[in-house]
């Protein structure tokens, strides 16, 4: 145990939920009882920070959920702590409570509200990377992102199988925001023939040539795996320019909301534990206005502010050059 000046800690999960996000919160709430800190758990995100709707976290009350998707706290993409009155608020219901620290699993738009809260408020935030876009600067993965990858890819292996039966081409859309990193996970463990993601200038007329080619060279089944952030309207978009190219007929699939929900694999739940006991050992340290990442298999702290400069792990054109290398 540490003698700290940290007697009490909040943690809340907000935006879209993220497989690994209640392994997140184990981690946290265990490592702060070792420590002899109080933990608050606020529900639905910001929102329970306002209304000041929260419940007392012990050992027990996070057992059994390391393998559970979803999050225990619930969570909520909050207006109304987006404005200034909210952070003040905010502010003001903290120091009322006597939280010394808040820890925030969340994506980007939470981290944004993480930063301005502390900047608003005297105590120490410290933020996680929850969110299955993989789209944060600060750390090359993100609590929840392997599992969403694992989940669409296994939409995928079956699709295929049906794709090859008739021999369709299939368009399947991914989640990921303005983010290519779920599509290129999917798109390269599923060995489909296309990826397309926002990185990348999307190029319809060659996609549909490259098309045509395909068909020449025997190819019958196409799978094409479409970010959702590649253009408007997504992969009805894509159908209906693949339509007018070459006539083709696609079949579209939107895995949607899928991806965010199930069991997390062992990679989310490591990385989760790492991150949530680093962060209460941030907070003992006096840090503030951090995000708790892993870069190159370490872990680190990166400042809120430099959280848009993203390092990418994935090298989108030469994964994409491989792919096309390897699936012709
Ligand atoms: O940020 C996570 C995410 O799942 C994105 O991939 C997706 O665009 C968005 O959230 C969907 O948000 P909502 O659940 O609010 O529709």
């Amino acid at each position: 145990m540490t003698d700290s000046s940290i007697k009490k800690i909040g943690v809340l999960t907000s935006g879209g939920d993220s497989p690994g996000m209640n392994a997140c919160i184990r981690a946290i709430t265990r490592t702060a009882i070792y420590h002899g800190i109080e933990v608050v758990g606020f529900r639905w995100g910001y929102k329970g920070v306002l209304e000041m709707d929260f419940r007392p976290l012990g050992s027990r009350s996070v057992s059994n959920i390391i393998q559970r998707g979803g999050t225990i706290l619930g969570s909520s993409r909050c207006k109304d702590f987006e404005t200034k009155e909210g952070i003040y608020r905010a502010a003001e219901n903290l120091k009322e409570m006597e939280v010394d620290a808040l820890l925030v699993i969340g994506g980007n738009g939470s981290l944004k509200g993480a930063q301005e809260l502390d900047e608003a408020w005297d105590g120490q935030v410290i933020g996680l990377p929850g969110t299955i876009d993989n789209d944060l600067g600060g750390t090359d993965w993100t609590i929840g992102f392997f599992t969403a990858v694992d989940t669409a890819l296994d939409s995928i292996d079956k699709i295929r199988d049906t794709a090859e039966a008739f021999q369709r081409i299939f368009l399947i859309e991914v989640m990921g925001r303005k983010a290519g990193d779920i599509a290129l996970g999917v798109g390269i463990s599923g060995g489909a023939e296309e990826v397309l993601i926002p990185e990348i200038p999307l190029d319809l007329e060659a996609l549909g040539q490259r098309l045509i080619e395909a068909k020449k060279r025997g190819k019958g089944s196409y799978i094409v795996v479409v970010a959702e952030g590649v253009c408007d309207g997504g992969a009805h978009e894509v159908a209906r320019e693949i339509k007018r190219i070459t006539s083709y007929e696609s079949h579209i699939c939107i895995l949607g909301h899928t991806q965010r929900g199930g069991s997390p694999v062992a990679h989310d739940r490591i990385f989760a534990t790492r991150t949530g006991a680093r962060a209460v050992e941030a907070a003992l340290d006096g840090l503030t206005g951090v995000m708790i990442g892993v870069q190159r298999g370490e872990l680190c702290h990166t400042p809120f502010g430099q959280l848009e400069k993203r390092w990418r792990f994935f090298e989108p054109k030469r994964l994409l050059e491989i792919n096309t290398m390897l699936t012709i």
